[in-house]
C-alpha cells in the first residue's frame, strides 16, 4: 500500500445535483493527505447483471472487467447512497451483483453512508449484502445520513455538526480498518 490510501467512492445516485456526492465530496476534503479518492463514473455503464457473463472472469462485459479492475486496485471503497422506495437504487446493486461470484469485496475495507430522507431500510439491506460478500465494515464505518439535504450543501460542505463528527469518525475508521488496525468488525448476516 502507498503511503495514502487509495479510495474507490461509488455514488448511489445518478442525479446532477445529488447530496450523497456532495457527501463524497465533504469525505474527499476531509481526508486530503490520508485519502486518494477515486470516484467510479461507469455506474450507468454497467450492463444488467447476467449470471450466464460472470462465471469467466474474461467473460464479463468490457464495463464490468474495468469496474472489477478498479476495485481490484483500491486499497479501501466508500459508498454513498440514497435509498429509493425503501430499497437499494438499481443500479449500484445491480454493480454490486457482478462482484458477488468473482469476490471482489472480499476482505476489502469498506464505509458505507446511506443518506436520504431516511434511508435506514436500504441501509440495513445493502448492509447485509456487504457482508454476506465479505467486506470489511468496522461499526463506526457505516451511517445513516437522514434528512441529508439539510446536512450536507453543495459546495461539499457538511452544515450539521453532529453528522460532521460521525462523518469524520467514519473517516477514521476506514483509514484505521485498511491500515489493519484493530477495530470491531461487523459479522456477516446469516444467509437464512
Ligand atoms: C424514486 C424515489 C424514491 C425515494 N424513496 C425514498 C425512500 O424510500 N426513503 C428515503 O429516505 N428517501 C427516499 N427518496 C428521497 C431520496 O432519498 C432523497 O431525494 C435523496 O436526497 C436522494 O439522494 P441524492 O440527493 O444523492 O440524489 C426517494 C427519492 C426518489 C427519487
Amino acid at each position: 500500500m502507498s503511503s495514502k490510501i487509495s479510495v474507490l467512492a461509488i455514488c448511489g445516485s445518478t442525479r446532477a445535483s445529488s447530496s450523497n456526492h456532495h457527501l463524497i465530496k465533504a469525505i474527499t476534503e476531509m481526508g486530503t493527505g490520508v485519502f486518494d479518492v477515486q470516484l467510479f463514473g461507469g455506474l450507468t455503464d454497467l450492463p444488467h447483471f447476467n449470471p450466464d457473463q460472470d462465471l469467466l472472469p474474461d467473460a464479463a462485459p468490457a464495463a464490468v472487467q474495468q469496474f472489477r479492475k478498479q476495485l481490484e486496485a483500491a486499497d479501501a471503497v466508500l459508498i454513498c447512497t440514497p435509498e429509493y422506495a425503501i430499497g437499494v437504487p438499481g443500479t449500484l446493486k445491480n454493480a454490486i451483483d457482478w462482484t458477488v461470484s468473482s469476490m471482489h469485496f472480499s476482505r476489502k475495507p469498506v464505509a458505507l453512508i446511506t443518506a436520504g430522507t431516511s434511508g435506514h431500510k436500504a441501509h440495513q439491506s445493502l448492509l447485509g449484502t456487504l457482508l454476506i460478500i465479505e467486506s470489511k465494515i468496522a461499526e463506526d464505518a457505516q451511517l445513516v445520513v437522514s434528512g441529508v439535504k439539510t446536512k450536507v450543501n453543495e459546495q461539499g460542505v457538511i452544515t450539521d455538526e453532529g453528522t460532521l463528527t460521525q462523518v469524520r469518525k467514519l473517516v477514521d475508521a476506514l483509514a484505521a480498518v485498511t491500515r489493519g488496525e484493530e477495530l470491531v468488525i461487523l459479522p456477516a448476516p446469516s444467509l437464512f
